[in-house]
């Protein structure tokens, strides 16, 4: 069966199933002062805002307020080539585990928590499968899940086509992407960056991230 036949029901089967299967992972347990000298060459990209990627053109993901456990998994798929990126494999590919947490604790900054207000703007109806695991407001709701929430629309878009193309391979995402239509893609992608608290670029003087300087 295709997953593009199957129904809002089956698919919420499937987050109960998978929402089991993805439970307990070790706590990243970074030192980001150490983070601080290996994240030097990561800001000139990471580090500025509207920073764009070319061929193809969309903009680098902000990191700012991301989980730390989620940014490790993310450098750890770069390291094996499950997502494919030149510069990010190159990057990580001379890291270790350690590295990782390290360059993770300084780049998040700390992890953005939902304030449990209301939802900007009007949730297309696809979104409510995405809500079980990257929360009513884009703020994922353990660390294994990406927050989206203030994510750039183009990158969330990047995004869910490389799982759908299978260029970026997640089992759990790759179902979900298929089931999307293209129009949900941009609907979900708006809806999700516009939400707030918001994952940041750059930390700001007046934000409340504290970072070892
Ligand atoms: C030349 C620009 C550039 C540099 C330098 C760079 N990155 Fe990236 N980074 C990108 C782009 C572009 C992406 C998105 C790639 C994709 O589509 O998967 C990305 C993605 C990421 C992601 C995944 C974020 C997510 O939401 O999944 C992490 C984590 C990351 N970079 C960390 C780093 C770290 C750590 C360094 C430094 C060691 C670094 N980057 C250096 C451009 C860069
Ligand atoms: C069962 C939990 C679950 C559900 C439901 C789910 N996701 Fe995800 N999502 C994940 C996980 C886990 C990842 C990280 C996968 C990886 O490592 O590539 C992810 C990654 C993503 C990313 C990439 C984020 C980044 O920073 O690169 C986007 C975008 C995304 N999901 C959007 C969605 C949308 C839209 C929906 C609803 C149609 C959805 N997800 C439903 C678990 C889920």
């Amino acid at each position: 069966m295709s997953v593009r036949s199957w129904s809002a029901s089956a698919l919420l089967s499937l987050v109960a199933v998978l929402g089991c299967v993805a439970a307990p992972v070790a706590q990243a347990e970074g030192n980001a002062a150490a983070g601080k000298t290996l994240a030097y060459t990561c800001l000139g990209c990471h580090g500025i805002d509207n920073y764009r990627n070319a061929y193809p053109d969309y903009r680098v993901p902000k990191l700012v307020g991301q989980h730390p456990e989620y940014l490790v998994i993310a450098l750890t798929a770069y390291k094996s080539q499950e997502r494919s990126h030149a510069t990010m494999h190159a990057h990580a590919a001379s890291m270790n585990d350690q590295d990782m947490q390290d360059v993770a604790a300084y780049l998040s900054g700390g992890a953005i928590k939902s304030s449990g207000a209301k939802p900007v703007g009007t949730a297309p109806a696809v979104v409510a499968t995405c809500q079980a695991c990257h929360g009513t407001d884009g703020v994922g709701i353990v660390g294994i899940y990406p927050t989206l929430s203030g994510q750039h629309p183009d990158y969330i878009e990047k995004a869910l086509n490389d799982y759908r193309s299978g260029k970026r391979r997640n089992a759990v995402m790759g179902a979900f992407a298929q089931a999307l239509k293209p129009e949900d893609i941009k609907a979900v992608a708006r809806y999700f960056s516009q939400q707030r608290p918001a994952l940041q670029t750059t930390y700001r003087p007046t934000s409340r991230y504290t970072v070892a300087k």
